[in-house]
């Protein structure tokens, strides 16, 4: 079948975010968390495609980071961890924003909020939301982590902390990992597990919510070779990033400058990408030094050297660190894919996503109901889905279908017809280009299996 005869043109997009999180909701992405009670702030949940979408990004990192590799080996940690985990960390002292609050309004605020005119805790600061002056309070820190208790009892003892990253259940399993895995220095832990933080200006959709899923690994290194396997890991994992498929003008590296350094890295990359709210870190690559095995052996009282078999001694192993959100890589991919068109005067929203990271991979549709015809695409269906997510679909006008496949990120879609019948094959239409081809049934599976 010949490409169709229509111009496809950009639609300009003024307000991408919108139509991305209303896109979200209607196609069973991403909901707001406990909705029917007005929701809960910055905490989301996916539905039946987000949830596809996120495994893919997981399995896609994880097959490149644990399955594709020989010197990297995965872990699962608890999310609870014993409370001097973070006094060791630096969390229980320093992952602190500090907060200033309206004694009128009783809004509560970072104190680096540019809306705030004038000195907080000054009668000059005017509040941003009522516009009271001398309001403000002084700024005072304000730790991110969430606290719960463990036991009967809810007592100051019983503090445990919700993670606010993965990467310490992977120091305090090093030596585990090590002596079960026979693995030597270099080699590398990765994780993939949610993580909370109590983010005071949370915002963006998924880009930064209170409950996320970090994709995490530690490589741990002799200390002098840090700076080299830093760079590698860098570029590797921009890589990763440019075979998803993602535009490569979309994305740049930015490194921290002294002020900007987080409290445990001697050097560090965040990885950006462009959104239509700006350039934002979408992972950080960190050179962590020994400052997170030093501290958790001092915390512990237990020794977390490492004996070099080769250099014949015993150090604290260096640490780099590729710390990703698969949430906020998942909002990446949607924005990066969200495109519109006009086709024959209609305009048609695509998803262009990534073969490996859509939801569902083909669509199979009889053309009309009757004939055998809803009887065959259903076989088909099923023969499909043992392989990879499909879905089966005979309502509507087959463009409407079509559409609907579109916008859901499908990349092919299967149609049996009249021809089908007489000559047993299939319409398969591409997603992007929208090229159909006619493809035996006997080769279905595989043309399709090669091109996911
Ligand atoms: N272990 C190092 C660490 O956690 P980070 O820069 O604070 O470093 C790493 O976080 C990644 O985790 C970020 O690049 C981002 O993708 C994700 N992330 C952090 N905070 C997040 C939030 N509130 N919501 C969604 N993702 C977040």
């Amino acid at each position: 079948m010949p490409t169709p005869s229509t111009v496809r043109t950009p639609v300009a997009d003024t307000a991408l975010m919108d139509k991305l999180v209303s896109l979200c909701k209607r196609r069973g992405f991403v909901f707001q968390s406990s909705e029917i009670y007005g929701g809960l702030g910055a905490v989301w949940d996916y539905g039946p495609l987000g949830v596809e979408l996120k495994n893919n990004v997981k399995a896609r990192w994880w097959d490149a980071m644990v399955h594709a590799r020989d010197d990297i080996e995965g872990l699962d940690a608890a999310i609870l961890m014993h409370p001097k985990v973070w006094e060791a960390s630096g969390h229980v002292s320093g992952f602190t924003d500090p907060l200033v609050d309206c004694k009128h309004c009783k809004n509560r605020f970072r104190a680096d909020d540019p809306r705030i005119k004038g000195t907080p805790g000054r009668p000059d600061a005017q509040c941003p939301v009522c516009g009271s002056r001398g309001t403000l309070t002084e700024p005072r820190l304000f730790n991110l982590m969430f606290k719960t208790f463990m036991g009967p009892v809810e007592e100051q003892a019983a503090v445990v902390y919700l993670r606010p990253e993965t990467a310490q259940g992977i120091y305090v399993n090093y030596l585990n990992v090590l002596n079960s895995s026979r693995q030597k220095i270099p080699f590398g832990i990765a994780q993939i597990g949610k993580a909370f933080r109590n983010e005071i200006t949370p915002g963006n959709f998924i880009f930064r919510t209170r409950e996320f899923e970090q994709m995490e690994m530690q490589f741990f290194v002799r200390p002098g070779t840090d700076e080299e396997w830093f760079e590698r890991w860098r570029v590797w994992r921009m890589e990763w990033y440019q075979a998803l498929g993602l535009r490569p003008a979309k994305l740049r590296f930015h490194r921290h400058g002294p002020e900007e350094l987080a409290h445990y890295a001697k050097a560090a990359y965040d990885i950006q990408y462009e959104f239509p709210f700006g350039w934002q870190e979408i992972e950080g690559i960190h050179n962590r030094t020994d400052f997170d095995l030093s501290r958790h052996q001092e915390y512990s009282g237990k020794k977390l050297e490492y004996f070099d078999q080769a250099e014949n001694r015993r150090y604290i192993p260096y640490i780099v660190e590729t710390s990703a959100g698969a949430d906020r890589v998942a909002l990446t991919a949607l924005v990066d894919a969200y495109r519109e068109e006009e086709v024959e005067g209609e305009t048609r929203v695509v998803l262009g996503l990534h073969p490996a990271l859509a939801p569902i991979k083909a669509g199979v549709f009889p053309l009309v109901k009757k004939d055998g015809m809803p009887e065959l695409a259903t076989e088909i269906y099923h023969a499909l889905k043992r392989r990879f997510p499909a879905f089966y679909d005979d309502s509507g006008a087959i463009g409407r279908r079509y559409r609907r496949m579109d916008e859901a990120g499908t990349p092919f879609c299967v149609t049996v017809d009249g021809e089908t019948l007489a000559d047993r094959t299939v319409t398969v239409r591409e997603r992007d280009s929208m090229v159909q081809e006619r493809v035996g049934l006997d080769r279905l599976e595989e043309y399709l299996h090669d091109r996911l």
